[in-house]
């Protein structure tokens, strides 16, 4: 469904990733994983076309998109939570919903409806400003957000990052049902190793701007595995 081949993409001078592929099956959940700053983010982004490649290809369920703007890879079905929760501060739950309501072709009311179904304590929080909720909830908002433009693949980048044990677990099972129902790709960056074990069907690990690592969830197991992991 998603093939990055070879991309180089840097930040002015500053080379980030370096010649990256990998694929993201049909309906599958791939964990993207790795330290601190070896260029998760940057590689959520050059899928996005937040950033551009210097070189190499990206392509999605059939289409060259390496050089589409990031709207028009959000009509073709991609998904994207940014890491750190962005939602309108100034904004209430209902009102953020909306405005990706009226921004996207593909959204109706029924997906702002499904989206607050996959995180109905959002529901209880509708007239709330967005700025004021915990970082859980503004969590759980941007990942509903993204599921009322009708993604048929998701990149989440960190949702569980600096977020308490029990909100974690809503998150992780608000993902595994949505991947099991709608059998929606996903393509998540998660550095909790205990999470990716229950929710992957395949990982890469990341090193330095390239993929070091990959396989399928039983290779999670391996003891080299979390060597590549530990600070
Ligand atoms: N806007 C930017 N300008 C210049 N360098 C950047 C920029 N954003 C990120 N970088 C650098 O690119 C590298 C990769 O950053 P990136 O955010 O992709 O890492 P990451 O794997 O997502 O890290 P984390 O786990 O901390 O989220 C880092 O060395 C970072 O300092
Ligand atoms: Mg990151």
């Amino acid at each position: 469904m998603l093939t990055v081949e070879s991309i180089d993409v840097a930040y002015g001078r500053a080379q980030v990733l370096f010649g990256l592929s990998l694929t993201v099956a049909p309906g599958s959940l791939t964990c993207v994983m790795g330290r601190n700053g070896v260029g998760k983010t940057t590689l959520l982004k050059a899928v996005m076309g937040v950033l551009p490649v210097r070189s190499g290809r990206v392509e999605f369920d059939g289409h060259d998109i390496t050089r589409l703007k990031t709207y028009e890879r959000v009509r073709l079905g991609l998904g994207y939570a940014p890491q750190g929760h962005d939602t309108f501060p100034q904004l209430t739950v209902w009102e953020n919903l909306q405005v990706v309501l009226e921004a996207s072709p593909k959204a109706t009311k029924e997906s702002v409806d499904e989206a607050l179904d996959v995180f109905p304590a959002l529901r209880g929080l509708l007239r709330n400003k967005a700025g004021f909720l915990s970082g859980g909830q503004q969590q759980q908002l941007s990942m509903a957000r993204t599921l009322v433009t009708r993604p048929s693949m998701l990149l989440l980048d960190e949702p569980t990052e600096g977020i308490q044990p029990s909100v974690i677990l809503e998150i992780e099972e608000a993902i595994e049902r949505l991947h099991r129902e709608t059998g929606v790709a996903v393509l998540l960056v998660e550095q909790y190793l205990d999470l990716a074990l229950r929710l992957a069907d395949n990982f890469v690990i990341m090193d330095a701007g390239e993929v070091v690592r990959s396989g399928g969830r039983e290779d999670l197991q391996d003891p080299s595995v979390r060597q590549l992991l530990t600070v």
